[in-house]
């Protein structure tokens, strides 16, 4: 028999994405040991990805999950490290974790993720009831790291690795809906842009055999999934070159992410690919012809731009200018007319000045962005920019070009959502609407929620939907035909 445990993260992914309840189905024969842990992840989708590599692994060592952390034998944080803020979260967290741990005694309680690569050992120094910490390419170690925290030993592995894919561990769905799913295609970062701390927490990009991400793929089809989600740092840089010359420099590019797009696509007509995130100055017309030949790859696009102004680009270490930027937007508007198109900006970077600041709302304009993640910048301890440059822009002023930034988003979208009232879309339905139980929300190609009365229709199907009315954040609207794709 099989338990429906309710699975509750209170997870924050950071500022883009609020918590949701999570389900998972586990086989209480699996649970061997009778221990049960407990999962929070922070963060980008890549985290949330990794986490259920985390709970692959732990559950063959014969762990149970939980959604209620009293009764949790290990609490996990799967961490975030990309901005300050970020990281308080989880401070926060960890405290009020540590005060159940009071009553709790034989409680374990590790770290994972970007801040434990971060912070390494420093961790276990300032968290003093942190018993272990394990960075993003560690996560083979838990079983023997945990065996020596049950002995009373703190154990850290923070080692990364140019290898570690994880390509053959087969993750434990922790999403509740059954029908949409993250695959990662690569991990880590060889782009230096001079902000982020990414490449210092998840190491050398490598890329996953393309034969272990196609087996991911078909295999959740079979399981009635629609949609999956092609997920790296730069995914446009997704170079397989056979398992023995992956690292090396010159060898011949046997599939690029082009073609690794083509095989996920031709799987079936009815698994969407949607794929994050793409990088402007990687980004080629050969990936957009791709996207524009196959109905079932999303027209949908996250290309951050992070400033609209080169001197600050040029800064930031981005390798692209604003024209480079505006001339790919260009193709991206020819070559797929209705691409739903999304950024991350930053505000207030060194030395930015009010000029600069100003061709970023510009270059919002030029585009007319979908939707965009805004950030202020939060410099972050060992990066290029905290090397070479002085966090000169006050934070008063940081936050009030953010503000100006949000507003001018919210008016591009509502802009953008109200161009598509009287137009259908083809909707995979996902879930109930959070605001009305009587209705179900989905999303079209672009990437754009549309809210619609449930009537028979069902969680998993396409449906046609007429847009009725539209505010910034999502559509409204009827269903006018089933579409055929589920015939
Ligand atoms: N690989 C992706 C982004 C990963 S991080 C890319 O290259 O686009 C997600 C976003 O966080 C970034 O796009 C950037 O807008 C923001 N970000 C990263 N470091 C930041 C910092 N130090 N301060 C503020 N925002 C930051
Ligand atoms: Fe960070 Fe730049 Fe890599 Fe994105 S591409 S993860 S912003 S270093
Ligand atoms: Fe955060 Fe690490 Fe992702 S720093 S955004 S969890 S790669």
């Amino acid at each position: 028999m099989k338990d429906l445990l309710d699975y509750t993260s209170n997870k924050n992914h950071d500022e883009k994405r609020q918590g949701e309840a999570l389900n998972v189905i586990l086989q209480s024969s699996d649970i061997k040991n009778n221990k049960h842990f407990y999962i929070e992840s922070y963060g980008c989708q890549m985290n949330f990805s990794d986490s259920e590599i985390v709970a692959s692994i732990l559950s063959n060592q014969g762990y149970g999950i939980t959604s209620d952390i009293f009764k949790a034998d290990l609490v996990l944080l799967n961490t975030c490290s990309i901005r300050e803020k970020a990281e308080q979260t989880v401070r926060t967290r960890l405290r009020s974790i540590n005060e159940i741990k009071q009553q709790r005694p034989g409680m374990l309680i590790g770290v994972l993720g970007c801040m434990a690569e971060r912070l390494k050992s420093k961790f276990l120094e300032e968290e003093k009831l942190v018993d272990i910490v394990v960075g993003p390419d560690a996560y083979r170690s838990l079983p023997e790291l945990l065996e020596d925290a049950q002995d009373g030993q703190k154990g850290v592995n923070v080692l990364l690795s140019r290898e570690e894919t994880y390509a053959d561990i087969s993750p434990v769905r922790l999403d509740k809906n059954g029908i949409i799913a993250f695959i990662s295609i690569m991990r880590g970062c060889d782009n230096m842009c001079s902000f982020c701390v990414v490449p210092f927490t998840r190491g050398r990009e490598r890329s996953r055999d393309p034969k272990s991400i196609l087996a991911e793929a078909k295999d959740l089809f079979e399981k009635g999934y629609k949609e999956v989600t092609l997920l790296g740092q730069n995914v446009d840089s997704y170079k397989w070159k056979g398992e023995e010359k992956h690292q090396e420099k010159e060898a011949e590019v046997l599939l690029n992410f082009a073609q690794l797009l083509e095989s996920i696509a031709k799987i079936n007509p009815l698994l969407r690919v949607r794929f994050s995130t793409s990088h402007p100055k990687d980004i080629t017309d050969e990936v957009l012809h791709t996207i524009a030949k196959y109905e079932n790859i999303c027209n949908n696009i996250h290309l951050p731009v992070q400033s609209g102004n080169s001197a600050c680009l040029e800064r930031m270490n981005r390798n692209y200018d604003s024209a480079w930027y505006k001339e790919r937007i260009d193709a991206i508007k020819s070559i797929i007319p209705d691409c739903g198109i999304s950024s991350d900006i930053i505000t207030g970077f060194c030395g930015e000045t009010e000029e600069e600041h100003q061709d970023t709302l510009s270059m919002m304009k030029y585009v007319q962005y979908d939707y965009s993640y805004m950030f202020y910048y939060s410099e972050r301890p060992g990066t290029l920019a905290a090397r070479k440059y002085q966090d000169d822009v006050p934070e008063d002023e940081k936050k009030r070009r953010l503000t100006q930034v949000v507003d001018l988003q919210y008016q591009l979208s509502l802009q953008s959502n109200l161009r598509d009232i009287g137009k259908t879309f083809k909707v995979l339905i996902e879930k109930v609407s959070k605001k009305d139980t009587n209705e179900w929300a989905g999303r079209n190609s672009q990437n754009k929620t549309i809210i619609f009365p449930k009537e028979n229709y069902k969680i998993g199907q396409y449906v046609n939907v007429l847009v009725e009315t539209a505010n910034k954040a999502m559509l409204k609207g009827v269903v006018v035909s089933l579409a055929d794709d589920n015939l």
